[in-house]
């Protein structure tokens, strides 16, 4: 069976962009294949070595995933500081990753801007610990965004680098596992653009947000005049908001909606009101299990200590024959 494989840095609480961009597809993926699912809680030092809350930050991620329904039966679900076998294949990768590349990528070369006074080594190397991450596991699918696919291409690069070097054939070459048409764009509340926190909190609906607070978000998103000719064009903000009632509200609403704003007779408020009702309706289920399974810290352990255990044992047989093939042997 293909094995698929994905990291997730531990950056705060899922909202619905989070959900439909890549949670839900991994939800059908660990039916499907054979899953690796981490929290990259390593790669999280490159940029913020002296966290005030990594362990908080690991296990909200944590129990947010459980929560939307990856289930630790079916994938392999660890945490990546949990299999330190990464780190000795992190360090056999960079002795075969040049300097140069690794300076020309896009992401290193944007994070140089960002925090100028902090460029260490972890950050430059990013990408072999990413590439460490999918060959551990030898995975062929990797379901991640647009902007990690540089670090996918130098993976492969790695990856045959390793197997032309060494005169083997180890290594497969991992692909970018895109769902294309299939993925639903979330925008966000503040008129323009896809949902996403750094646009400020207001903009996401979180899975784990409140009643009280979703009426709030909602009840404050940027709309318009309103429509003053029959089927005028929707400006942006107002688009979004049909496209969230698409998503989370039922069809008869949406066509109610629509009707009245073609019809000139919209009331935004209106509209506003029952798409919070149906967001607090989609999400009350996660709502739910993210405070059950927060409380819930035997399960958690557990789920922890088994993803530990079958990461691991398949690691330190790759890191085992990584070894061989290099060179060391035992006297
Ligand atoms: N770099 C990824 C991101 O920023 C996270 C990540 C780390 C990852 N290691 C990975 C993704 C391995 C896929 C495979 O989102």
């Amino acid at each position: 069976m293909e094995i698929v494989l994905s990291g997730i840095r531990p950056t705060g609480k899922l909202h619905l962009g989070n959900y439909f961009g890549a949670l839900r597809n991994f939800v059908h993926l660990q039916n499907e294949y054979d899953c690796y699912f981490f929290i990259a809680d390593y790669h999280s030092l490159t940029t913020h070595p002296t966290p005030h809350n990594l362990f908080g930050n690991v296990r909200e991620v944590l129990v947010e995933y459980l929560a939307a329904g990856l289930d630790p039966e079916k994938a392999t679900l660890y945490i990546q500081s949990d299999v330190p076998q990464v780190t000795e294949l992190y360090l056999f990768l960079n002795m075969n990753a040049y300097i140069g590349e690794l300076q020309r990528c896009t992401s290193f070369k944007e994070k140089v801007r960002q925090q100028p006074h902090n460029v260490n080594a972890g950050l430059l190397t990013y990408p072999t610990l990413m590439a460490a991450d999918i060959l551990i596991h030898k995975a062929t699918k990797v379901p991640v965004g647009k902007d990690q696919e540089q670090h996918l291409e130098m993976t492969r690069t790695f990856a045959n680098r390793f197997n032309r070097l060494y005169k083997v054939d180890y290594f497969p070459e991992p692909q970018a596992f895109n769902f294309g048409e299939e993925l639903i764009k979330v925008p966000g509340l503040n008129g323009s653009g896809k949902m996403g926190k750094s646009e400020g909190e207001d903009n996401a609906i979180f899975l784990a947000d409140e009643p009280e607070t979703i009426r709030r978000k909602v009840m404050k998103a940027i709309t318009d005049a309103g429509p003053t000719v029959p089927n005028q064009p929707k400006s942006e903000a107002v688009q979004n908001l049909f496209q969230l009632l698409n998503i989370v509200s039922s069809p008869e609403t949406v066509n109610y909606f629509e009707e009245q704003y073609n019809t000139c007779q919209i009331k935004y408020g209106e509209l506003k009101k029952q798409l919070a009702e149906d967001m607090i309706a989609f999400t009350a289920p996660f709502r739910e299990r993210i405070k059950e399974i927060s409380n819930n810290d035997e399960y958690l352990r557990k789920v922890v200590r088994m993803g530990k255990e079958k990461a691991q044992a398949h690691a330190s047989q790759t890191v085992k024959e990584v070894r061989e093939i290099i060179g060391f042997r035992s006297f």
